[in-house]
């Protein structure tokens, strides 16, 4: 078992941290500046990506003016694909390279933030598809140098990903989710105007603040990055470092900040304060996840998401059965915290009590079912599915969403404690039902 403490340094261990972020402006009404961003950027011709829901919306006409008035010339593709596929990033490339554009703009939540990362990748170094995906599904080669700038602008308090370096996608014919992981990826800036999510519906604010909530609680309870092996040279220090000192101010802070407003934030669409500070709230769980990394919940998500049959949740596309990215993580969460807890309680027991539990005088033996209570009664609250039963699964399932969370490695060598097969088998029976 691995402890979480940083001042256990061993011979073969990494001591050195490293912090790379995206430069970000926040508050409402930023997006308007949008404009002077991309001059200073220099930019000259740039292709814009979003999704249809978030181009009816009145953003894509501030993104459009700001650029119009800068003097920019731009083209719209809107053809994102919510929760993308190997083939909508194929799709978005070739239209990326064909473009011939000097930079980039996305407008949107994870999906079209992600896809904009592929189509920039895919259109500066071209390359069979498999190249760059995350081993073992794909070969893991490294991005050979710089992107062309990005401007990231999320619409959702969500997945972060304006301040990562991480793009993911279903991998249509293995029916799995995996990724492409770089420094390289990461946006050139982000742009983060609280406004957009004001219109946005009660289920999405609910499973984009989960997915806050967990990125922060799995980067705060990873491995630390001192028990992680030194690498053999610098440039060999991968993004996800394990938890380390940086990280954990944003963790603490998101988990506060998800703590308090992410029922609100939920239940009434007028309370600002709720929503601005969850837009803030998955920045700084983004920042922090983005040099530390997530475990098992995002692990055992993948094949939540990707072998979901007949499930539609309301305020989200429903021409295909989907389970959002923070639905898909949350459902998991509970169960596996549970399990991390013995490894590092004191880290569970802060997690619970920033999160706002009133078990404040368990002991640390209770960590793991104090932090679990806590975010199954906020599920409740916010009307999440109970565990992967609300989502369509059984018993029967788990053999299927155990081999699709058994290939996310990258993920599941964050975990404080070792994940077996045999062990995601237990953790998925622990999550069909919470209550
Ligand atoms: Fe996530």
């Amino acid at each position: 078992m691995k402890c979480c403490h940083y001042y256990e340094f061993t011979e073969q261990g990494d001591q050195v941290f490293s912090v790379d972020v995206a430069a970000i402006k926040f508050g409402p009404g930023s997006l308007a500046e949008l404009g002077s961003d991309a001059q200073e950027l220099g930019l000259k011709r740039i292709a814009i990506f979003t999704d249809r829901v978030v181009a009816a919306l009145p953003y894509l006409e501030t993104v459009t003016s700001a650029l119009r008035q800068a003097g920019i010339d731009f083209d719209v593709f809107s053809e994102v694909h919510v929760e993308p596929t190997d083939r909508s990033f194929k799709a978005a490339s070739l239209y990326a390279r064909e473009g011939r554009f000097d930079g980039y703009v996305s407008l949107g939540g994870g999906s079209v933030i992600d896809t904009c990362k592929a189509a920039n990748l895919y259109s500066t170094y071209p390359a069979d598809f498999e190249t760059y995906v995350n081993a073992p599904l794909g070969g893991a080669q490294p991005v050979p140098g710089p992107l062309r700038p990005h401007i990231a602008c999320p619409t959702t308090s969500g997945t972060g990903s304006e301040c990562t370096g991480i793009a993911v996608f279903d991998y249509l014919k293995l029916k799995v989710k995996t990724g492409i992981a770089s420094r390289h990826l990461r946006p050139a800036r982000a742009i983060i105007d609280p406004t957009t999510t004001y219109t946005l519906p009660a289920t999405v604010v609910a499973a984009s603040g989960f997915d806050v909530l967990s990125h922060a609680l799995e980067s705060f309870t990873a491995i630390p990055y001192t028990s992680r092996a030194r690498p053999k040279s610098p440039s060999l220090r991968p993004m996800s470092q394990g938890a380390n000192p940086y990280s954990d101010i944003g963790c603490e802070k998101a988990l506060q900040l998800t703590g308090k407003y992410l029922v609100r934030a939920t239940r009434d669409a007028g309370d600002r304060e709720a929503r601005d500070n969850m837009m803030l709230a998955a920045t700084l769980a983004g920042i922090a996840f983005g040099n530390s990394g997530v475990h098992i919940p995002h692990g055992m998500a993948y094949s939540v998401a990707g072998l979901v049959r007949n499930f539609q949740p309301p305020g989200y596309p429903d021409n295909e059965p989907i389970c959002p990215h923070g639905m898909s993580v949350i459902v998991n969460a509970p169960s596996a915290f549970r399990f991390t807890a013995p490894a590092c309680p004191e880290r569970h027991h802060i997690g619970a009590q920033l999160l706002g539990s009133e078990s404040l005088d368990a002991g640390a033996g209770e960590a793991g079912t104090v932090l679990a209570q806590r975010i199954i009664e906020m599920m409740q609250a916010t009307g999440m599915p109970n565990g992967i039963g609300g989502v369509g699964y059984s018993n029967a399932d788990i053999p299927n969403l155990v081999e699709g969370a058994y290939a996310q490695q990258r993920l599941l060598q964050q975990s404080p404690r070792e994940v077996s097969r045999e062990l995601l088998s237990q953790l998925y029976a622990g999550a069909l039902s919470y209550w």
